[in-house]
């Protein structure tokens, strides 16, 4: 059941300062689209806005056929709309297993938490080895496999990670892009990912956009954007 994300005339920033300048997006249904662009090219700014974590100045976002501006992020969690923050989000002092537990606040079905747990750990099966540590206590690349382990504890149509493969070691990112695409192939989540590691991230993607001082300067095949030498250009 994969939904599209549809986002026109997208308007935000900060006080006065304007860091996204009128975006439009088209995330397909059942598609990995990768979000690339330099830092401080708007891109957190942007996957905020769509979420409900800031409100936009103006435009619309549509989650399949629902206009979903400005709604709390508690409801686009039981909607179905999930996100991974860039940082990590896990709640340092509790278990892997309370995070997850926690992850699946706004499910009504509490039957389904057992399974989607175990969906996890089979996923990632460092975490269930450690299910009773500190997530605190874990390292980096364990942190980010358990905020999207948290993620899909509500089994989301639409899935958005900010930049999960930051600080993480190379064999970590692999491992971490291999998820994100398991996780489009095998439960038809529709993704958004931001990256600023292309060659990692582009493999995976079905589309890509790119970002530029809180405009959309690319939209279309990824294909291209393997050509070092045009991604640099265009950047
Ligand atoms: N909380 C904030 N207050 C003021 N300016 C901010 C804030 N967060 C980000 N910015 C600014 O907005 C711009 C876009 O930032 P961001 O959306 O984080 O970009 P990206 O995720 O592409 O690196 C940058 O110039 C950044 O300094
Ligand atoms: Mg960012």
């Amino acid at each position: 059941m994969s939904i599209s994300l549809s986002v026109k005339g997208l308007i935000a920033g900060y006080g006065k300062k304007r860091v996204v300048d009128g975006i439009d997006l088209e995330v397909p249904a059942g598609s990995i689209t990768l979000l690339l662009g330099h830092n401080g090219a708007g891109k957190t700014t942007f996957v905020r806005s769509l979420f409900g974590l800031m409100q936009p100045d103006a435009g619309t976002v549509l989650l399949g056929a629902q206009e979903i501006t400005g709604r709390s992020p508690a409801r686009n969690v039981a909607d179905g709309f999930a996100f991974v923050p860039q940082g990590h989000g896990v709640f340092r002092t509790l278990s892997v297993e309370d995070n997850l537990e926690l992850g699946g606040f706004a499910e009504h079905d509490r039957s389904q938490l057992p399974s989607r747990r175990e969906r996890v750990f089979s996923m990632f099966p460092i975490l269930a080895e450690r299910r009773a540590q500190l997530a605190g206590t874990m390292s980096g690349g364990q942190q980010q496999m358990l905020a999207i382990g948290i993620a899909l504890m509500h089994a989301p149509r639409f899935l958005v990670l900010d930049e999960p493969s930051i600080g993480l070691a190379p064999n970590l990112v692999d491992k971490v892009m291999q998820s994100v695409a398991e996780i489009n192939r095998t439960m038809g989540t529709t993704i958004l990912i931001v990256e600023q590691n292309v060659k990692a991230s582009l493999p995976i993607a079905h589309h890509a956009a790119v970002f530029k001082t809180g405009r959309k300067i690319y939209d279309g095949d990824p294909a291209p954007l393997s050509d070092h030498q045009k991604l640099m250009e265009m950047f």
